[in-house]
């Protein structure tokens, strides 16, 4: 039977990295607003958090993250101008964000890791597990995760962490596991090493950007010193909680073998809209005949 405590009602995205990989484009703009497609980043990953049944969904922002705000929220003038227009189509785009969920934002004064951002939402979250899906990262919608980590949570109890295999020369760019099997599915994480070099990879399943978490997570992160580059470390939180089941853990892991995008990274950016606007039904036809086209003759070697 489910526990009161194991209710997962609350969402927590953190969106206050500065996003250096995509200077200057990120100067003023927050990267979760660049548009895959026609749609900025950040509405995705708020769509998957209701989709999952999470429409209490708590964004950590900071400075030059207004726009965030502002996206999820009415936009009077422009909607009149819409409906004088008699648009209704783009009218309902306009208004889809801003219906979507119930949104609080808390502002990250300093951007001192992702561990830090977390922590940030404490005072929200209170005593329950919760979700976290980091803003620059996109699971399609067809291969869903979150549901299934929600659902390994109240059978398991602890945390758990989404997975993904990934070439052992590119563990340098994630935190990495070290698992044993449990059940169908699901993994026990018994350590984990931030961005290893190759050769001391635990393995090659890489931490991608889902979590739910046990709120234990935010005793253990005020006890955590700054790791990697100087920031509090989430995945250092949860190497703590992998080997102190009382602290959060134990720490499970599910391995996703679906589609993702790393938003923050330009080159799976790119793909993200080459491959959404592929199959966009309004867009799709018309763009794959130029794709083609393109391919051919610009091309012709791999064509
Ligand atoms: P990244 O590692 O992608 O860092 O953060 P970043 O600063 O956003 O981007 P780069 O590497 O400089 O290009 C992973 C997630 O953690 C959030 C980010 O917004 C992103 O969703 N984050 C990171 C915070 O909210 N606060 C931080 O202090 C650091």
């Amino acid at each position: 039977m489910t526990s009161p405590r194991s209710r997962i009602s609350k969402a927590v995205i953190p969106a206050a990295g500065l996003g250096t990989r995509f200077l200057p484009a990120t100067k003023a703009t927050p990267k979760e607003m660049l548009p895959v497609v026609d749609q900025p980043a950040i509405q995705y990953v708020v769509e998957e958090a209701t989709a999952a049944g999470l429409t209490d969904v708590l964004m950590i922002t900071g400075r030059n993250k207004r726009p965030l705000e502002d996206h999820f929220d009415r936009n009077y003038e422009l909607e009149d101008a819409l409906r004088r227009k008699g648009d209704t189509e783009r009218l309902s785009r306009v208004q889809a964000s801003t219906t979507l969920a119930t949104m609080h934002y808390v502002r990250q004064g300093d951007p001192k890791g992702l561990g830090h951002a977390i922590l940030c939402a404490a005072p929200h979250v209170g005593d329950q597990p919760f979700a976290v899906l980091l803003g620059d990262d996109l699971i399609d919608p067809r291969d869903p995760l979150l549901t299934t980590m929600m659902e390994a949570q109240v059978e398991h109890g602890g945390s758990i962490i989404a997975l993904m295999e990934v070439d052992p020369d590119r563990t340098h760019l994630y935190g990495c596991a070290a698992v044993e099997p449990v059940a169908d599915g699901v993994l026990r994480v018994t350590g984990l090493v931030e961005k290893p070099d190759p050769a001391e990879a635990p393995s090659n399943l890489a931490i991608i950007g889902r979590y739910v978490l046990d709120p234990g997570v935010f005793e253990v992160l005020g006890k955590t010193p700054p790791g990697r580059g100087g920031e509090l470390q989430l995945t250092d939180a949860l190497q703590t909680m992998s080997t102190d089941s009382a602290l959060g853990g134990p720490v499970y892991g599910v391995v996703f073998k679906g589609r993702r995008y790393d938003t923050g990274d330009r080159g799976d950016y790119l793909r993200a809209i080459v491959r959404l606007a592929c199959e966009r039904p309004d867009l799709g036809p018309e763009f794959q005949k130029w794709l083609r086209t393109y391919v051919a003759e610009e091309m012709p070697t791999i064509g």
